[in-house]
């Protein structure tokens, strides 16, 4: 008997890795030529596409992507919300776990998929090339196990939302930093990488999708846009949300969805309306109010492909106010995981829990004379704990780490911010001491296959705004979120123990906080920032060095031999 369950696990097993496969990319990353909003500009992009080719894979496949630097910018590349189960090595984040991979050369990311199905992308991980260079990232359940868990879509449908810029991207980066001043908003959302004909000139660029009446479309929605929330509706369709951040959903039936840069939604579309032409709309969630944002609005067109496409303007659907803080909470917060076979169970037992202060500050000129263009004369920064964290330049933390290298960071970072003081209070807004802050590379070491506690706590320090905080490495439960400051024993009534939502990015609610939890179950140097693109140079982020496990097949390998050298 006991031979013969042997001989049946071997089979099941080598059946698994023969379904399992390996999925190869070439990715050149160069500059191109393009027209948008009546003027041809030039941006970067991967194999002349914009957006950038799709990765389709399967869960349990190996990934193998050679990244060619043909731009004159440094490049790196992270595959956001894959776990990297021990190849940190290929996770992207410049100065992190690589230095980036300099012009004229390249370097081949490799990792396996393992425990995730759905939506997620890549993107550029040094400075603003984000904008241009990013994909979506498809992951479908493995072959001959289990199909989803909602009824198979008829077609599915990638819908990536940036945002763009008529400048060159890396300019606007560069002039914000050097002047202290902020970052000069986008000129217009996109779909798939049209404006949509609200634009001027853009309705070659406008977005067109197809339907079959009675069949039903699963929308692999990005938010791939570098410093926008956004609304994302369709006139006359509802959405049934199915997935999130490659984690599914008990599904969800709603008119509007609202997504932070870095976040993804799984929906459903069913094609039931009358047949005729509706616009799809994302416009921004501006949670901050108090300085100008972009406002404008990109559609693409829904038809019917038996009626054609339209004469008359399609339908628009009705959208929410910019400031429509209670309707982007009531999607964000009423979202639940789905309980099914697979999916882990939430830690209850806490080994570490952690206090988080996340909010923008000031730091002194660098410049002499004239001063710097940010408020009071000073810099915009911005911090966790009030550590505006630095990069380091001559060689990424993991490889300190790993070849215990000296005086590349301090493990000091705090499990609590240095004061308490009323962080949510608007009135604190302008508080100067409140608002300096200090660069450092100070990060926080946490035990192998610890479970950590982490309350984020929004500041109003130069206004109250809701910023997306993104951990690499892990998927993270979300136990309770709320406005106004934390309070442990208040938040512990709100915590969902038994179905909670999973993701790998949460828009702390502005003005508010939000409590999160997971398992350092991955070793290796994992950074936590503001997805807002402008927010992680100026210092909104924090890395955890999680140390190796007992066994070898909880340590981390040395790194590749063709890791990029600073
Ligand atoms: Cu999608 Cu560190 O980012």
């Amino acid at each position: 008997m006991a031979r013969f369950l042997f001989v049946a696990c071997t089979l099941l097993l080598v059946s698994a890795v023969a379904r399992a496969g390996i999925v190869k990319y070439t990715f050149n990353v160069s500059e191109m030529k393009i027209r948008r909003l009546c003027q041809e500009r030039t941006i970067v992009t991967v194999n002349g596409l914009f957006p950038g080719p799709t990765i389709n894979a399967r869960e349990g496949d190996a990934v193998v992507i050679r990244v060619v630097n043909q731009s004159p910018y440094n490049m790196s590349i992270h595959w956001h919300g894959i776990f990297q189960l021990l190849s940190g090595w290929a996770d992207g984040p410049s100065y992190v776990t690589q230095c980036p991979i300099r012009p004229g050369n390249s370097y081949t990311y490799r990792f396996k998929i393992v425990g995730q199905e759905g939506t997620l992308w890549w993107h550029a991980h040094v400075s603003f090339l984000r904008a241009t260079v990013h994909g979506a990232l498809i992951i479908l359940p493995r072959a001959g196990t289990k199909a989803y868990p909602f009824p198979k879509p008829y077609r599915e449908v990638p819908i990536l939302l940036g945002e763009w810029w008529n400048a060159n991207v890396v300019d606007v980066e560069d002039e914000a930093l050097t002047t202290g001043r902020s970052a000069n908003i986008s000129d217009a959302f996109t779909i798939n990488g049209s404006p949509g004909d609200l634009y001027p000139c853009s309705s070659d660029h406008t977005f067109k999708l197809a339907v079959l009446p009675g069949k039903t479309y699963l929308l692999r929605i990005i938010n791939s846009a570098l410093n926008s929330q956004l609304f994302f509706k369709i006139a006359g369709h509802s959405l049934t949300v199915v997935a999130i951040d490659a984690a599914y959903t008990t599904p969800y039936r709603t008119e509007v969805v609202v997504l932070a840069p870095g976040q993804t939604i799984d929906a459903l579309l069913a094609a039931d309306a009358p047949p005729a032409c509706y616009y799809m709309a994302a416009n921004a969630y501006d949670s901050l109010q108090i300085v100008p944002f972009d406002n404008t609005t990109t559609t693409g067109i829904l038809y019917y492909a038996s009626a054609g496409l339209p004469s008359s303007p399609p339908v628009m659907p009705l959208m929410p106010a910019f400031n429509d803080t209670p309707t982007a909470h009531r999607f964000y917060s009423n979202l639940t995981g789905l309980l099914y076979k697979g999916t882990p169970p939430v830690p209850l037992q806490v080994d570490e829990r952690m206090f988080i202060t996340i909010g923008m500050n000031l730091v002194p000129c660098d410049h002499g004379g004239a001063g710097c263009l940010g408020p009071f004369g000073e810099k915009f920064a911005a911090s966790m704990n009030n550590v505006s964290f630095q990069l380091p330049s001559k060689m990424s933390l993991l490889q300190a780490h790993f070849s215990g290298v000296p005086g590349i960071y301090t493990l000091d970072f705090p499990d609590r911010p240095p004061a308490a003081f009323d962080y949510s209070n608007r009135e604190l807004q302008k508080n100067l001491e409140l608002l300096q802050t200090a660069k450092a590379t100070r990060v926080k070491r946490l035990k192998y296959n610890s479970t950590m506690e982490i309350a984020f706590q929004n500041t109003a320090l130069l206004g109250a705004e809701s910023h997306p905080v993104h951990l690499h490495g892990f998927n993270f439960f979300v136990l309770a979120q709320g406005f106004g400051n934390y309070d442990p024993a208040e938040a512990e009534k709100l915590f969902n123990l038994v179905h909670p939502q999973v993701r790998n990015t949460i828009a702390v609610p502005v003005a508010g906080w939000a409590v999160i939890r997971f398992v350092a179950n991955n070793p290796g140097v994992w950074v936590m920032h503001c997805h807002l693109d402008t927010h992680l140079p100026y210092g909104l982020a924090t890395v955890f060095l999680v140390e190796n496990g007992p066994t070898a097949a909880s340590t981390l390998p040395p790194p590749p031999k063709d890791l990029p050298r600073c």
